[in-house]
């Protein structure tokens, strides 16, 4: 059988920079090559060329598909029947996909009544075991660790290598959708694994764009320079607090002349807002960091500069509802009750808002 694809796997398409040969297995739903889309309001309010780096457009709807590709290509090349990961949300509905996809098992622990319930929804659908733990994402992660050191599973946490190599296609991206011009690049912090992606990609490329770190403020261990025992934040694919990568991200910050620093969740709220009135862009909480972050501390001299959106906005429903709560208008089936839910209450001089 011929297999028709319209455009290549993310192996495929960054082979040479990878560790898989032309016969090793890539089990891939063409994953990659993401929109980097200008934002102009937001470049408005920065003085700034702005870009969204649009990850929600990734198969399962956040950027966990580049590295997942990786992972269970590699765990599938290496004989494992099944894969598990620890996670608040995301990195659990992208691992069930793949592991669906490669006819392999998959379990997923994640904190119990903390993830979204577009993720929730996803990873179910997929057929992965869904073990929800009452504890924390990071007391999670440190049980899997220990799990798979008795047990023939592959885990597909950042901490595995392939998941790195994988994200760091992004930066690749960037830099050829830019000609290499990218001053400062800016990215919501969790598991810290997609800040070191980033910098080992843009490193290969010979590329050095200052990156800017965000943690939303309840759950900023980098920034605290200790662990939070019990992290807590709106934005809760970003509900960690001690970041395996933690020193990975240090270093990239570092490096690159850039920082991690804070955002509180009004801050978070009030770019996602922003972002999906002003530019059409629905972006779930967590992405909505790399921008509060760029709002508030600024471009600091850059003149261009790119804002990673690591997952779609419909991906977490109930921030969105809750957002945007008593905006529903109710309205018999009757032309002039219509006609004052359409265009307003009547006021002495009002014009119609519609035509
Ligand atoms: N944005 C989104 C939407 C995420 O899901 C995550 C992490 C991050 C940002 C932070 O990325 O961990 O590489 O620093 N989500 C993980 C998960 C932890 O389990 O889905 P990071």
């Amino acid at each position: 059988m011929t297999i028709v694809r319209t455009r290549p796997s993310l192996i495929e398409r960054w082979r040479e920079h990878l560790p898989f040969e032309a016969d090793d297995p890539d089990v891939s739903l063409c994953e990659g090559a993401t929109p980097l889309v200008f934002a102009p309001v937001i470049s408005d309010q920065v003085g700034a060329e702005v870009y969204f780096k649009t990850e929600g457009a990734n198969p399962t709807g956040s950027f966990k598909d580049r590295g997942m590709t990786c992972a269970v290509s590699a765990a599938v090349r290496d004989g494992a029947k099944a894969v598990i990961c620890a996670s608040t949300g995301n990195t659990a509905a992208s691992a069930a996909a793949y592991a669906a996809r490669a006819g392999i098992t998959c379990a997923v622990i994640v904190p119990e009544g903390k993830i979204a319930m577009g993720k929730l929804a996803q990873t179910l659908i997929h057929g992965a075991r869904v073990v929800s733990l009452k504890g924390s994402f990071d007391e999670g992660l440190g049980l899997v660790r220990k799990l798979v050191e008795d047990h023939p599973i592959a885990l597909v946490n950042s901490l595995n290598e392939y998941r790195i190599e994988g994200q760091k296609t992004a930066a690749f991206e960037l830099l050829e959708d830019l000609s290499g011009d990218l001053d400062l690049l800016c990215i919501p912090v969790g598991n810290a694994g997609n800040i070191t992606s980033y910098w080992r990609g843009f490193r290969e490329m010979d590329a050095a764009p200052r990156l800017f770190g965000f943690q939303a403020a309840g759950a900023a261990p980098l920034v605290l320079g200790h662990p939070v025992e019990h992290p807590d934040t709106v934005a809760s694919a970003i509900r960690i607090g001690k970041p395996v990568r933690g020193d990975d991200a240090l270093t990239a910050a570092s490096e690159s002349g850039g920082s991690i620093r804070i955002v509180s969740d009004s801050e978070i709220l009030h770019a996602y807002k922003l972002m999906a009135t002003e530019e059409g862009m629905f972006a779930e909480p967590a992405s909505a960091a790399s921008v509060a972050g760029l709002l508030k501390y600024g471009a600091d001299g850059a003149n261009r500069v790119v804002c990673v959106l690591t997952g779609r906005g419909i991906k977490d429903p109930e921030v969105a509802i809750a957002q945007t709560e008593g905006a529903v208008i109710t309205c018999p089936v009757e032309l002039g009750a219509m006609e004052t839910a359409v265009l307003g209450a009547p006021t002495a001089a009002s014009a119609p808002a519609v035509r």
